[in-house]
């Protein structure tokens, strides 16, 4: 018999507001739908201490990531910082994330962007964990950055060349992509998911933005994780039963740094 075809959402805001009301229904809903994996990105420090009970409860499906997100950097205070180190030095988080550089809304405080977004991989390195990156109006520098300072880790959403998503895997990092992927305009995107090695792959979210084709326009959810998937099958000419499998290895890869076989 056929196994039923499991999924991977790397990158998930199931834990912020938009969810309160009926968290419980989204996760039946992911789980019926086979997404048996999430990452959960918390963007604040009680946000994650939500997430480590709630992780607590479910382990096998859910993992949890903390960053002080770029738009935040002026918020990035003594206080925020030592609490973002004690957070990431905790076991039940497993990324640091996400952390990066966003000069599209802000570019005033790019040296406090890049400040900060070094920082924090610094500790990623010092705990062993890896980043997840959101780089928007900005990729050179990002790319600049995580060449220096090398850690491991996915580029989330990646919106970036082809050229550019090469150097990125060159530095092995990988590459997740989302709703955007299934936009029509949305030619980038597909043409760096089809440039890259297979292994460099991952799905993702970014839920409750960005929902894909044919439920666009409405909050998104992990549920919705296929037909990201079926797209990158398309986008790549692959057979998505071998893709499938090939995300759920690259997801335990991303949080444990070793590949299996
Ligand atoms: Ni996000």
């Amino acid at each position: 018999m056929d196994k039923k075809k499991t999924y991977v959402d790397s990158h998930a805001h199931i834990l912020s507001e938009e969810f309160q009301a009926d968290l419980s229904e989204v996760e039946q809903r992911a789980a019926d739908a086979g997404v048996e994996k999430i990452l959960l990105v918390t963007t604040s420090a009680s946000e994650a201490y939500r997430g480590m009970e709630f992780c607590g409860k479910n382990p096998e499906r859910y993992a949890l990531a903390y960053g002080i997100h770029p738009e935040d950097a002026d918020l990035a205070d003594e206080k925020v910082w030592d609490e973002f180190v004690r957070i990431a030095h905790d076991e039940r988080i497993a990324a640091i994330g996400e952390i990066g550089l966003d000069f599209y809304w802000r570019k005033d405080n790019r040296d406090k962007q890049i400040d900060l977004f070094i920082r924090q991989i610094e500790i990623a390195k010092e705990v062993n964990k890896p980043i997840l990156v959101h780089s928007r109006d900005a990729i050179q520098d990002t790319y600049d950055i995580m060449k220096e300072h090398r850690c491991r880790g996915v580029m989330h959403c990646y919106s970036g060349s082809p050229e550019m998503a090469l150097e990125f895997t060159k530095l092995g990092y990988l590459l997740a992509f989302g709703g955007a992927l299934t936009f029509k305009n949305s030619k980038r995107a597909k043409e760096s998911a089809a440039a890259i090695k297979q292994e460099y792959l991952l799905t993702e979210t970014d839920c409750p933005y960005m929902a894909p084709v044919p439920v666009r326009g409405t909050r998104n959810e992990p549920a919705n994780i296929p037909y990201i998937e079926k797209e990158l099958a398309a986008v790549r000419g692959e057979d998505a039963d071998v893709l499938a499998s090939a995300i759920i290895d690259n997801y335990a890869y991303l949080l444990t740094g070793v590949r299996n076989g």
